[in-house]
C-alpha cells in the first residue's frame, strides 16, 4: 500500500488476496477456516475451499456437502466466521457473515462447474462425520441433490497488517464499507 492511511487501499488489498484465492488453488486464501456455531451452542471450525468472491455484493461463497455438520449448523443458526492469514502479505482477514444455503436448482450453473472427479465430494454414504466400522468403510458417488453453496453476505470485516508498523481496521457493511481504523 502506498498511503498508510488509506482505509479504502487496505479494504481493496484485501478483496484482491480473496479474488487470487478463488483463481490460484496454491494462494494462502484459497483455504479460509470457516467457523459455525453448532445447535447446542459449541463453536466449530474447518478449512475450506473459497469458490467466489464478490466485491460490490460483499459476498464469498463456499461448496460444501448439504448433510454435512456445518450445513445442520447454518440451519440453526445462519451465521459464520471466516479467517485467512497471508503470510506473504502479512495480513489476516477476518470475516462475520450472515449464510444462505443454497441447493437443487439454485445451484444447477455451479454444480456443472464442478470438476466430474471432484463431485465425489458431495454425496459420502454415510453421512459425513458418522461413525465407521474401518476407515474405509463408506462410499463417496457423486450427488447432486447434497450439493450446496454457502452464500455468505459479509457483515463484517476485521483487518490486520503484520508490517513494520502494525494496523488494523474494521469495515460493515451497514456504512457501506468506510471503515474505521483500530488499535491492533
Ligand atoms: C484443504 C481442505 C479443503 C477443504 N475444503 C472443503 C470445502 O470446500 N467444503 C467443505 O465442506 N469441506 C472442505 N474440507 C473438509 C472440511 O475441513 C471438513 O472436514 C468437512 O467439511 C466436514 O466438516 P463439518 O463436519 O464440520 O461440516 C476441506 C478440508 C481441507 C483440509
Amino acid at each position: 500500500m502506498n498511503d498508510p492511511d488509506d482505509l479504502v487501499a487496505f479494504l481493496g488489498k484485501a478483496w484482491q488476496e480473496m479474488r487470487r484465492g478463488v483463481a490460484d488453488a496454491r494462494s494462502p486464501a484459497r483455504h479460509p477456516t470457516f467457523a459455525t456455531v453448532s445447535p447446542s451452542g459449541v463453536p466449530e471450525a474447518r478449512t475450506v475451499a473459497l469458490r467466489r468472491a464478490n466485491e460490490p455484493d460483499g459476498e464469498v461463497e463456499v461448496h460444501t456437502d448439504a448433510a454435512t455438520q456445518k450445513t445442520e449448523a447454518l440451519r440453526q443458526w445462519p451465521r459464520a466466521a471466516l479467517n485467512i492469514w497471508i503470510p506473504g502479505s502479512h495480513l489476516q482477514i477476518r470475516l462475520t457473515t450472515t449464510v444462505k444455503i443454497l441447493t437443487g436448482a439454485f445451484v444447477e450453473r455451479e454444480w456443472d462447474r464442478v470438476p466430474v472427479a471432484s463431485r465425489v465430494s458431495y454425496g459420502t454414504t454415510p453421512d459425513p462425520g458418522t461413525p465407521i466400522q474401518g476407515a474405509f468403510a463408506y462410499e463417496k458417488p457423486p450427488v447432486r441433490e447434497r450439493f450446496a453453496v454457502l452464500r455468505c453476505a459479509i457483515d463484517h470485516i476485521d483487518l490486520v497488517y503484520l508490517g513494520q508498523k502494525h494496523q488494523r481496521a474494521a469495515y460493515v457493511r451497514e456504512d457501506g464499507w468506510q471503515g474505521t481504523w483500530l488499535a491492533p
